[in-house]
């Protein structure tokens, strides 16, 4: 038998049709001497209906079983308007199974309780759940949008190696042996950063992929260790060419997918206004909870806490309401996962102040912390003491646990914007020297170019994030195309001659060979389609991903070998 129809598609205009439909048995109720079963598919759900006097043998058929029916549409007497084919029902004359099923692990609906690791194990039944399939279907529908809209832009789409040599996004590589290459090994791309710059040199103009990336790095519930980037790069363009295609292409997706009109363009940020504002450079906008500095509203204080500063900076939010003990402690454990110790709170009843600090303030600091923070309600002003940037990353953290302890945040708010200005470097304290910050082959901003390989400390970059909702989206930046500030870059970072041409050498030879100038981005479409489809984690959105511990608990990958598969490569386990 084939099926006429799915099983989301019949409604009252397909009235006494004869049908026949095929699909799982989702669930089964006896109501006097009638059977109704839902049957699902990908397309829907619908109601088939068994009268007793038809004598159709239904007793072995349950949940998750494989079956076509034939039958024909009747109006349903109670309707469900809920779904399209809500109705009507079938009238079913015949039953088929096509494939028996065990009782699943967990039951195949939305909202369920199951570990995520039972769920991973059994993926392909987790998939089979409506709202899976829903995740998935918007995650096709975005890359659909994106593939014309760069294509429809005159980008090229071509892949890349997946076996290469190390990229340099500053993750760690996962290395593949060569059995042909005794004892030398490929690297997994981290990104195809340099096949795209070598695009623009060969004149491809604008480039895209689709491409998957791998970071041996730790994994948080917007990371996995093999992921997928809409990677782009473009030929005589600068930062604003590329800020402004890439705004647009995700304008494209916000209308398509979620027919959200972004008029305006995407706000900007300048690196240090996100850090001293947010704490963070990927700050999330749909609340406000501003952090402001309080050094000079302290600065003949009798708060113990705040005496004796030496160079460490008071970084402080205020929350609306009085928040209680239980808060205050959540809050005081963010901190600590922070670096930061110690929480003060002040909180302010509009009559009196209480707290850690509130109790010890004087007439002039409660003024100016009513003014600063303009105070109108009850409210508790958290504090924390640090180094700057310690205090910020902290308060950043606790600005973000606030919104959600106090609600803040609509959920069905998009709230993007550009982070531009990045520093060119970043200390590394495990390498004790400084790093490229975003990677090495990105321009320093025309204020920094004359010295950026002296003052590292104050070095911008031509770099761009863009963020959405408190997650980095996506980021890119302008290249470096001139041989000179190339090596000025490499020497700033550490690298000599003789590193250079082992690592690079292939790769900025293609420099000498006539470059136009160029930009390029990278959107992560894992984050891109949690934030679209409101989950929890990218994981809901990749179809076998790995768990928090970085294994497949449905594969047990990574697993143990054969030792006759190491020798072929000449591997000996310690
Ligand atoms: P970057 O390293 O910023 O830039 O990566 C771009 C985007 O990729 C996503 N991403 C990840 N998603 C899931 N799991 C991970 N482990 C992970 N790491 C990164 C993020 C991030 O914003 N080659 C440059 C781009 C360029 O300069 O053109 C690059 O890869 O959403």
């Amino acid at each position: 038998m084939k099926r006429t129809h799915t099983c989301g598609e019949l409604n009252i205009s397909n009235l006494n049709e004869n049908i026949i439909l095929q699909g799982w048995v989702s669930k089964i109720r006896k109501m006097g001497a009638m059977t109704f079963i839902d049957l699902r598919d990908l397309w829907g759900i619908t109601q088939l209906v068994i009268e007793e006097k038809d004598l159709i043998d239904i007793s072995n058929i349950k949940p998750e079983f494989v079956i076509e029916i034939s039958g024909v549409v009747i109006e349903r007497k109670s309707k469900n308007f809920d779904i399209p084919t809500g109705e009507i029902e079938i009238k079913v004359s015949k039953i088929n199974i096509i494939n028996k099923s065990d009782l699943p692990p967990f039951e195949i609906k939305n909202n369920i309780e199951a570990q995520e690791d039972t769920r991973l194990k059994y993926r392909y039944l987790d998939l089979r759940r409506p709202e899976m399939q829903e995740k998935f279907i918007i995650r096709h529908k975005v890359y659909q949008v994106l593939r014309n809209f760069f294509s429809d832009n005159k980008f090229i789409e071509i892949e890349t190696p997946i076996f290469g040599k190390s990229t340099p996004e500053g993750a760690r590589d996962f290395l593949i042996p060569s059995r042909l290459n005794k004892n030398k090994f490929y690297a997994l791309p981290q990104s195809p950063q340099l096949y795209k710059q070598l695009f623009m040199i060969s004149g491809f103009d604008r480039y895209f992929q689709i491409a998957k990336c791998f970071r041996d790095e730790d994994l948080r519930i917007d990371r996995q260790l093999e992921f997928t980037q809409l990677d782009m790069e473009m030929s005589f363009a600068n930062q604003e060419d590329v800020i402004e295609m890439i705004e647009n292409s995700i304008k494209t997706v916000m209308k398509t997918i979620k027919n959200l009109d972004f008029k305006d363009k995407f706000i900007r940020l300048d690196y240090s206004d996100a850090i001293e504002k947010y704490g963070t450079d990927k700050p999330d906008l749909r609340f406000d909870l501003e952090i402001k500095t309080l050094n000079d509203c302290f600065k003949n204080t009798d708060v113990n806490l705040f005496k004796d500063l030496k160079n460490k900076s008071i970084r402080s939010i205020c929350v609306s309401g009085l928040l209680n003990k239980k808060e205050l402690e959540s809050l005081t454990e963010v901190g600590k996962q922070n670096s930061v110790e110690i929480l003060g709170f002040a909180k302010y009843d509009l009559k009196e102040w209480t707290g850690s600090i509130g109790s010890k303030l004087n007439e002039s600091e409660k003024k100016q912390i009513i003014e600063i923070f303009n105070i109108k309600n009850e409210s508790t002003v958290l504090f924390v003491i640090e180094d700057y940037d310690v205090a910020s990353k902290a308060m950043g953290a606790i600005r973000n646990a606030c919104a959600n302890l106090k609600n803040l945040i609509n959920r069905e708010e998009y709230k993007f914007l550009w982070v531009i200005n990045f520093p060119l470097f970043e200390f590394s304290e495990e390498e004790n020297r400084y790093v490229a910050a975003h990677h090495p082959f990105t321009m320093p901003s025309d204020e920094s170019i004359d010295n950026f390989d002296i003052d590292f400390k104050n070095a911008k970059a031509k770099a761009y994030d863009i963020v959405l909702n408190g997650f980095e989206l996506g980021g890119g930046s302008q290249r470096i195309t001139n041989k000179e500030i190339q090596e000025r870059m490499f020497k700033a970072i550490g690298f000599d001659n003789e590193k250079i041409k082992s690592n690079f050498g292939w790769f900025v030879n293609a420099y000498n060979y006539g470059a136009p100038y160029h930009s390029g981005c990278a959107i992560g479409l894992d984050r891109l389609c949690m934030l679209l489809t409101n989950s929890s984690s990218i994981r809901e959105v990749i179809a076998f991903p790995k768990n928090s511990s970085g294994i497949d608990p449905m594969t047990n990958a990574p697993d143990i070998v054969e030792s006759s598969s190491l020798d072929e490569l000449n591997i000996k386990l310690k």
